[in-house]
C-alpha cells in the first residue's frame, strides 16, 4: 500500500466522487494529498472522513487566481508536485434546441479552461518524471442526447492532453487521460434534471453498457492510481476508458 509513498498529488474536484475516492486511495497509498474543491461544506465533510497527510483548498478552479492559489498552498504545503489530477467537472444537459451562451459558457470554463489554467500554474512546480491525468469521458467518442457541449468539451480536452504529452515530453512528465463510462457520483443530481429523468436515463445507460450496471468511483480510483504510479512508467498519451465495455460495442 506504499505505490505512491512520499509522493506529492493535487487532485482537482476532490470533495465528491471520482475525486474524493481516488484522494482516499492515494492517501492510503502514501501519498501527500492536496484536495482541491468549490463547495467549503462538501470539502470539510469530505476530509473528515480520511485519514493520512492532505491539504484542503477551497477555489473555483475556472478561475486564475484561484489556481495561483492552490498551487501556492500545494508547494507551501509539501513543495513540488510529481501528480497532478484535473478531474473537477460538470455535466449539465441541454439539447441542441435549448443551449444558451450561459450553458456553453459554464461547461467549457470548468470543464476546459480550468483545466488549462490550473497546468499552467502547476507545471513549473511539477517535479520531472511527473504524471498529469484528466478526466475526459466516454461521450466523446458516442452521441448521448443532450450532452452536446458536455461531450464537445470533454473532446476539447482529450485534443489538449494530446499538446500536452508532446509539450512536457522532454521532462519525463507522463500525460494520460481517464476516460469514464456511466459512474455512481452525485454528478447526475446537479445535471439540472427532475429525478425521475435522472433515474430513467440511469436506467439507460446501465442496459447500455456490456457489464450491465454502473462503474463505481472507487474503479476509477484504481486507475488513476495505476496511471499516476510506476506501473505505468511507458504509459503516455492514452486516453483509458473504464466504462464496463460501453464504448467499445
Ligand atoms: N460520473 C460519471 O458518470 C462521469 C462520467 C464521465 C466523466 N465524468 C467526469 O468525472 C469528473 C468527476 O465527476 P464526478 O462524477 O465525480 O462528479 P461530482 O461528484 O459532481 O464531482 C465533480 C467535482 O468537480 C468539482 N467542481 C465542479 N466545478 C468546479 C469549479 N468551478 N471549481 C472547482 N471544483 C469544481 C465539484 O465540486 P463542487 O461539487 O463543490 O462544485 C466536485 O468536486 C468530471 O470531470 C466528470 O465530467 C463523470
Amino acid at each position: 500500500m506504499n505505490t505512491l509513498k512520499n509522493k506529492v498529488a493535487v487532485i482537482t474536484g476532490a470533495n465528491s466522487g471520482i475525486g474524493l475516492a481516488t484522494a482516499k486511495l492515494f492517501l492510503e497509498n502514501g501519498a501527500k494529498v492536496v484536495l482541491a474543491g468549490r463547495r467549503a461544506e462538501a470539502l470539510t465533510e469530505a476530509t473528515n472522513q480520511l485519514t493520512g497527510d492532505f491539504t484542503s483548498f477551497v477555489g473555483d478552479v475556472s478561475n486564475e487566481e484561484d489556481n495561483i492559489r492552490l498551487i501556492k498552498t500545494a508547494t507551501d504545503a509539501y513543495g513540488k508536485i510529481d501528480i497532478l489530477y484535473l478531474n473537477a467537472g460538470v455535466a449539465p444537459v441541454a439539447p441542441a434546441t435549448d443551449i444558451t451562451a450561459a450553458h456553453y459558457t459554464e461547461v467549457f470554463d470548468v470543464n476546459v479552461k480550468a483545466p488549462i489554467l490550473t497546468v499552467k500554474e502547476a507545471l513549473p512546480q511539477m517535479n520531472d518524471g511527473g504524471s498529469i491525468l484528466f478526466t475526459t469521458s466516454i461521450v466523446s467518442q458516442k452521441g448521448f442526447d443532450g450532452f452536446g457541449v458536455y461531450s464537445a468539451s470533454k473532446g476539447a480536452l482529450r485534443s489538449f492532453a494530446r499538446v500536452l504529452t508532446s509539450e512536457v515530453k522532454t521532462r519525463g512528465i507522463r500525460v494520460n487521460s481517464i476516460a469514464p463510462g456511466p459512474i455512481e457520483t452525485p454528478i447526475y443530481g446537479k445535471m439540472g434534471l427532475p429525478g425521475e429523468v435522472v433515474e430513467e436515463l440511469g436506467k439507460g445507460f446501465a442496459q447500455a453498457v456490456p457489464l450491465g450496471r454502473f462503474g463505481k468511483a472507487e474503479e476509477i480510483a484504481a486507475t488513476a492510481l495505476f496511471l499516476a504510479s510506476d506501473a505505468a512508467s511507458f504509459i503516455n498519451g492514452v486516453e483509458i476508458e473504464v466504462d464496463g465495455g460501453l464504448s467499445q460495442i
